[in-house]
């Protein structure tokens, strides 16, 4: 591959060379600018181009028109499927089910690689520990440790075996770093993070990624302590580079190099691209007008070595060579229509929603539903016939009459002479609209006057009246979760309060469904609603998989990748802190409202009983360096088959740093039958015991004593300890 790049980068230009470390968006047609730049080899790589005979064309443009005959890299936001879209990345990290999210991105990456497409903007790994930021619907949730195997498993699935392998694009880890944590949790504001913070729960899922191979590393829109992450040369040298060895291509986000002039950093554009490229961007993402258009210029002036303007351009050539672009250029479009969509895919879909639905409450075992007593249904809500909400956000080319709705799903699978009714309720709205919806056209469908409101929302009352049991699906709107979608309140938007506590008033039981990517206010549900399902976005086979659920064809085993607060102002919250003065008014530390979650990470009820016993921890004493097997006993004392995620917390009692109350280190999602006991096994090993201490600003482990939990959830009860000894 090197020589080969090399080969090729001795017969470069230096437009040829920087032509290869631009990328330029591509929403409709080409014009005739962008063919004749694509002709003269100055431009590497397009975005958002779908069609596999667009892509056919360019392709034929770039091979054989430009003088090197070097294909173009076709990239795409591939989040969570194409065509068959997969339940949104939030959902597939609380199934806590590598394999399943493996099998997804795999499915994905074979639709995408179909058409023309060889490179994911995907998986978005960035650790999300405020709700109100719009984009945790894209990541693994609060937890580095559960986000780091999320993101290995991502990366495995998209790129398969290797770079090129058959069927396969290459993998994204993104937005590097911390993006998650932007002040307010409003989405592109600046992030301050601590250096322990960064190593010890930010900067671990890109580490995964990388270690799982991945191709390509995007950088962040922010500034990160003051830095753009863009133009952040500690970030993308020393750490990626330097450290971790990375030897793929960094991408810039959309525009994120020419944002260096207007956060106030560069002095221009040119001055943009220079701090860009020399702190390790490989690539520029841009709109329109790239800024690294300056930089033969500055290559010209001497600003820039050749070796430099090389080792950029080196890992892309590399890219397009292992991917078998040179020998096979073009896509197969009669092969594309058949993938696309295919049942295999569909299957995959299905199987991931039923896996990552999460039961949050479950009074009076009233799910699963029993067709019996329930032969009138009343299905309640704006997103209960939704085909394009159930998809969620970062679905573009998907065709939207193949996704299934709560309704359509509920009728496929009731039991025969089950009746329908129907009453969406209330509408919900954005107040700002999205950007996503000015580019692709959003909803189109008026807005009810205000007689037609009430008339609605009486008519929703009365549909629950008449019904043995109501079925509710209230949350968010697809645009309320993604990019550029952040919220101030985690309120379930619109009257949707007040209609649900108008539909139980009738006395009639209600199962809530929800469908969002955010912990939404349920302190009053939580009380007063008997079952609550949390269906997150689950994609195109959404609305059979949650009817298979309510119906007990499924059985729920996903547990929270975050803690749900009871209120907004708790954010944010999450299990893993110090422990400070008074720890035991840690859930009093509000006069006005507990401080403890409404649902803690990593719960999740099921259909049947769990028991944890035997927990066996096989050595009292190890010394550094060494590890340990950790055994316990999971007992289903119900009656059916389901899954339960046995999870393993430990807590460093002293040392270097204070340390965590407690914190994920392993997890096995196990299938046990009723009456079965499985004995499920955990290894904690020197990387599970060695943190990045503040205090000595480097990698330690502590000789110290170790606690460790077992169980169900992050409050797990069963306990065991050991010692590290020198
Ligand atoms: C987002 C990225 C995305 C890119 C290309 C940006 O606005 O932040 O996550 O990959 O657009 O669509």
């Amino acid at each position: 591959m090197r020589q080969r790049a090399d080969a090729l980068l001795q017969q470069m230009t230096p437009e040829e060379k920087v032509g290869q470390l631009s990328q330029l968006f591509l929403f409709t047609k080409p014009d005739a600018a962008m063919e004749s730049r694509i002709a003269k080899g100055q431009l590497g790589a397009l975005l958002f181009v779908t069609d596999p005979s667009l892509i056919n064309h360019l392709q034929h443009v770039a091979v054989e028109q430009s003088r090197l005959h070097i294909p173009l890299l076709f990239g795409f936001d591939v989040i969570h499927g194409l065509r068959t879209i997969f339940p949104v990345p939030i959902a597939m990290a609380a199934s806590w089910d590598l394999d399943t999210i493996e099998r997804a991105q795999t499915a994905a990456a074979k639709e995408a690689r179909a058409v023309g497409i060889h490179w994911a903007f995907a998986p978005m790994v960035d650790i999300a520990r405020d709700p109100r930021w719009g984009r945790i619907v894209e990541g693994a949730g609060a937890d580095p440790y559960l986000g780091s195997a999320v993101a290995a498993a991502q990366v495995r699935g998209f790129q398969g075996a290797y770079i090129g392998a058959p069927d396969h694009i290459v993998a994204t880890a993104k937005h590097f770093v911390g993006y998650g944590a932007a002040e307010g949790g409003r989405d592109y504001d600046s992030v301050d993070l601590s250096d322990a913070q960064l190593r010890n729960v930010y900067l671990p899922p890109f580490k995964s990624a990388v270690d799982a191979g991945v191709g390509s590393i995007m950088s962040a829109y922010m500034d990160l302590n003051g830095v753009p992450a863009t133009g952040n040369r500690w970030l993308l040298h020393d750490v990626l580079r330097g450290e971790w060895n990375f030897g793929g291509f960094v991408v810039s986000d959309a525009n994120a190099v020419n944002d260096l002039e207007t956060h106030g950093f560069a002095a221009d554009k040119a001055d943009a691209a220079m701090r860009a490229f020399t702190a390790g961007v490989n690539m520029e993402m841009a709109l329109t007008k790239d800024a690294y258009d300056n930089l033969p210029a500055a290559y010209k002036a001497g600003k820039i070595t050749s070796e430099q303007l090389d080792a950029a351009v080196r890992p892309i050539l590399e890219t397009k060579i292992r991917l078998g672009l040179f020998e096979n250029p073009y896509v197969d479009e009669a092969r594309a229509a058949q993938i696309l969509g295919a049942t295999e895919q569909k299957n995959e879909s299905l199987r991931a929603a039923e896996r990552s639905a999460v039961l949050l409450r479950n009074e009076h075992a009233l799910l699963p539903l029993q067709g019996a007593n329930n032969r009138n249904i009343a299905v309640i809500g704006p997103l209960a016939d939704s085909k394009r909400d159930i998809t969620g956000p970062w679905v573009f080319v998907n065709k939207e009459q193949e996704s299934v709705s709560v309704l359509e799903g509920l009728k496929q699978v009731a039991p025969q002479g089950t009746q329908f009714n129907y009453s969406q309720g209330v509408q919900i709205s954005r107040k700002f609209p999205s950007f996503f919806d000015a580019i692709f056209g959003g909803d189109k469908t008026p807005v009810w006057t205000e007689a037609e409101q009430k008339q609605e929302f009486d008519k929703a009352v009365q549909t629950a009246r008449s019904a043995d049991v109501v079925v509710m699906v209230l949350g968010e709107r697809q645009n309320m979760d993604g990019e550029a979608a952040s919220s101030s309140s985690l309120e379930l938007p619109g009257r949707q309060q007040e209609l649900l506590e108008a539909v139980a008033a009738t006395g009639k039981p209600v199962v809530l469904v929800l469908m969002s990517a955010r912990p939404l206010e349920l302190r009053w549900a939580s009380k007063n609603i008997p079952a609550i399902l949390d269906a997150w976005y689950p994609g195109t086979e959404g609305g059979v998989a949650i009817a298979n659920l309510l119906y007990g064809k499924a059985v729920p085993a996903g547990k929270l990748p975050y803690d749900w607060p009871r209120d907004v102002g708790q954010v944010p919250i999450f299990y893993s802190h110090d422990i400070t003065h008074q720890p035991e008014h840690q859930g009093t530390r509000y006069w006005n409202e507990e401080s403890t979650p409404l649902f803690p990470f990593g719960y999740g009820l099921s259909y049947t009983n769990f028991q944890f016993s035997n927990l066996h921890v096989n050595h009292e004493q190890i010394h550094r360096g060494e590890g340990l097997d950790v055994a316990v006993d999971v007992r289903n004392s119900g009656t059916v088959t389901a899954d339960e995620v046995a999870q393993l917390y430990l807590h460093q009692q002293s040392g270097t740093s204070s340390r965590p109350i407690r914190e994920l280190k392993g997890f096995h999602r196990v299938t046990v039958a009723p009456g079965e006991t499985k004995t499920v096994h955990f290894n904690v090993d020197k990387a599970d015991l060695t943190y990045w201490s503040a205090a000595t600003r480097s990698w330690v482990q502590d000789d110290t004593r170790f606690d460790l939990w077992v169980g169900d959830d992050s409050n797990a009860s069963l306990h065991g300890s050991f010692t590290v000894a020198p």
